[in-house]
């Protein structure tokens, strides 16, 4: 057999390199209990492969040596380690792949959603009644033709007063006292404002809506508050007469209530429009016999209207022998109030998300 040499005998080296082996495999658990626990083992099978079948491995060592053996013995020697070398890389591959599908596994269940636990829903807002209401106002006067202007709340006397024929002294400043600020400026109390704004920007003629925040010194209570919304209508050109206001009007309520809506015309009293009048519509609960809504007079107010006085419009530089107007300023909080049926107008103002929520 084989001749006496100080070399180790091939199947011994063999052998003890397995046992090794078979040792640092021990450690390794037959399954991992958790996902850190199995990439731990990942990491440190890695560095068994490196040490049993890695360059510096006693198994390369041991190949490296197989020039030097005897050439009738080379052939075994040779086919020692090769079944070692195939052993310890099957036990290798098998393990890590073990560890890998558990890992995998492991991850999956970990990333999983749980279509059990309840989900956070959405909460979609929905638009305040106020913005509702302007919205419904806004479409009927564009599809008639009218544009929408968005002007400033914070004014000076000028366009709040003065252009409107309102000079200082004038008792008309006094129902319509507003909030002042230090510099002479002061919260508009009324969208009439925009209408020089608007004249002066465009000249005539012109056709426009302006709704908006007006501000008024007023307590609150059911039917006032001292911040409300208005909107704001004027239409200056050739030509304009009184029939075209009422006509205006008369659509504008059979768009909003209902065809068989009626108006009426009182006289009333502007600083800025001549002749001026207070407008109603007949009641769209009762269709005018009366009823809680109307207080059972078949009438709700609109608002005042008028022809635009000259003075306005030589304010705002249009001239009143080439052009005439007319004007009006509807409460759009108020007639919200109408339609919804609400009893007390501050409730549009106090944010409570109980009463808010009717109106999705
Ligand atoms: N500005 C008036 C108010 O706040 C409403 C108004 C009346 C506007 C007549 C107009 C108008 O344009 O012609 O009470």
């Amino acid at each position: 057999m084989t001749e006496e040499t100080n070399q180790e005998r091939p199947e011994n080296a063999s052998d003890r390199i397995r046992k090794a082996f078979a040792v640092e495999l021990d450690r390794f658990s037959d399954s991992p209990g958790s996902l850190k626990e199995a990439e731990k083992e990942l990491r440190e099978l890695q560095e068994v492969r490196i040490k049993f079948l890695g360059k510096k491995s006693e198994l390369a060592t041991q190949k490296k040596m197989i020039g030097s053996i005897e050439p009738k013995l080379r052939r075994d020697f040779a086919l020692v380690f090769q079944s070692l070398e195939q052993d310890l890389t099957r036990t290798l591959n098998d393990k890590e792949q073990r560890l890998k599908t558990f890992i995998l596994r492991a991850g999956i269940e970990r990333d999983a959603i749980d279509v059990t636990i309840p989900g956070r829903r959405p909460r979609p807002g929905h638009l305040h009644p106020i913005t509702l209401m302007r919205q419904r106002i806004e479409d009927i006067f564009v599809s008639l033709g009218y544009t929408v202007e968005d002007d400033r709340e914070i004014e000076t006397d000028f366009y709040n007063f003065d252009a409107l024929n309102i000079p200082e002294g004038h008792p008309a400043r006094d129902p319509q006292d507003t909030f002042y600020t230090t510099d002479g400026f002061a919260l508009r109390s009324q969208t009439s404002t925009v209408q020089i704004h608007a004249m002066q920007r465009r000249g005539a003629p012109v056709r426009m809506i302006a709704p908006g925040r007006v501000f008024r010194r007023d307590t609150p209570d059911p039917t006032h508050n001292p911040m409300f919304y208005q909107v704001e209508g004027l239409c200056v050109d050739r030509g304009i007469t009184m029939a075209h206001l009422k006509g205006t009007l008369d659509e504008f309520v059979h768009r909003l209530f209902g065809s068989t809506t009626k108006t009426r015309f009182r006289p009333s009293y502007f600083p800025f429009t001549e002749p001026s009048a207070e407008v109603d519509y007949s009641c769209f609960k009762c269709g005018g016999a009366g009823c809680r809504i109307c207080k059972w007079s078949g009438w709700i107010e609109l608002g005042g209207s008028g022809m635009v006085h000259p003075n306005v419009l030589r304010a705002a530089n249009v001239d009143p022998e080439e052009f005439t107007g007319f004007a009006f300023g509807l409460g759009i909080d108020r007639t919200g109030a109408r339609i919804y049926e609400l009893d007390d107008i501050r409730l549009l103002f106090e944010n409570d998300i109980r009463f808010l929520e009717q109106f999705k």
